[in-house]
């Protein structure tokens, strides 16, 4: 492989015993690495400037498009300690590939999906000894963004595009862990429409999602349950996460692409449903239909799946004057098949039989 991005070592990293404590109860999304990935593009120049040092303020203009019209998107990669100490991230080229199709749909510049791999793997092997121990199912969060930087106030794809990638050491996303989260099925907004976002990875796809999800924290639930932008009848994902259920005849149904997230861990458990006795299914699923397979027994069990979020089972879902169970309120037994392997795929304990991990320390 190339090597583009050079390092530039921190000067003052972390003292051993402060990132010992840290990793041994990471949270999500609290700590940074020492270092991170950068590259500027610039029309006339390309992409360059591609580097790893140092963790350290991004300066911005205060003109920068990026705030002013959201031209921004991100990626979430995770790489695993396995039991003999190296450390190997999970199919990174898909997050390339999302990446490039986001970037497009953003008016951002395109980085070459090899770049993007570098990257990611050139800031991982610089902040090896922040990977979490093999241990407690806790990984090393990776998040590559691109934003437009140039400071212009006219409505036009940025002349001036920052890249950087950064690290965070992570545990679990939602407190409950595997033991389940419950969803509010939203009304009052949508998510994605034919010819939006809904595809590509983008910031403003998350901060239009806050308003629902405080709604669902009202209501008492973990996540939103997005329906579809047009009749508002058919699941299209939840906040960070594609959604998937299990019927009684052994199909594991989930919502087909378009206006969702192509996510990973997504297209993972398709690829592996029929090792566990599943026919993997990308169908449209209505509300009414969901609620009514919960009620008669057809659909056995819920899920969501993430790269931050892995698969977390969903224990209920509630909307405006109903409230249902899926099953006896536990995590299903498929969903949990599907979480270990997947899981111990990640850390070394199952065969990589389709070569998803990459080494890269
Ligand atoms: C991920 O699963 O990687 C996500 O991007 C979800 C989230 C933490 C925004």
């Amino acid at each position: 492989m190339r090597a583009e991005f050079q390092f530039h070592p921190a000067e003052r990293p972390l003292p051993d015993d402060e990132r010992e404590k840290i990793l041994a109860d990471p949270g999500f999304g609290r700590h940074f690495t020492d270092h991170m990935a950068s590259a500027t593009w610039t029309p006339d120049a390309g992409w360059h400037d591609l580097r790893v040092a140092a963790l350290a303020p991004v300066t911005l203009h205060p003109a920068a498009a990026v705030l002013h019209y959201a031209q921004e998107i991100f990626e979430g990669v995770k790489a695993f300690r396995h039991a003999d100490g190296s450390v190997w991230l999970f199919r990174p080229e898909l997050n390339a590939r999302r990446f490039a199709h986001s970037a497009r749909r953003l008016a951002l510049p395109v980085l070459d999906e090899e770049l993007f791999v570098e990257s990611v793997t050139a800031l991982v092997r610089a902040d090896r000894s922040w990977v979490p121990p093999y241990d407690g199912e806790r990984s090393l969060y990776v998040r590559p963004y691109m934003f437009g930087s140039e400071a212009f106030l006219g409505v036009r794809p940025a002349a001036e595009v920052r890249y950087g990638v950064i690290a965070s050491p992570a545990a679990a996303y939602f407190a409950a862990g595997s033991g389940g989260v419950t969803l509010w099925v939203s009304e009052n907004y949508t998510r994605a429409a034919r010819g939006g976002t809904g595809a590509a990875k983008c910031g403003g796809n998350y901060a239009s999602s806050l308003a629902a999800q405080v709604e669902a924290a009202e209501h008492g639930c973990d996540q939103v349950l997005y329906l579809s932008g047009d009749e508002h009848r058919h699941l299209e994902e939840s906040g960070t996460m594609n959604l998937f259920l299990v019927t009684a005849d052994r199909e594991v149904v989930t919502p087909c692409l378009g206006t969702i997230l192509d996510g990973v861990t997504r297209t993972s458990v398709l690829d592996l449903a029929v090792e566990h006795g599943l026919k993997a299914v990308e169908r449209q699923v209505g509300i009414d239909e969901l609620r009514a397979g919960c009620a008669d027994g057809s659909i056995v069990e819920m899920f969501a799946a993430g790269t931050a979020a892995v698969i977390t089972p969903i224990v209920g879902f509630k909307g405006n004057g109903y409230e249902q169970v899926v099953a006896d309120g536990r995590p299903g037994a498929a969903t949990l098949d599907i979480r270990r392997h997947i899981v111990d795929i990640q850390y070394g304990r199952a065969a990589d039989t389709h070569n998803w991990l990459r080494r890269v320390a």
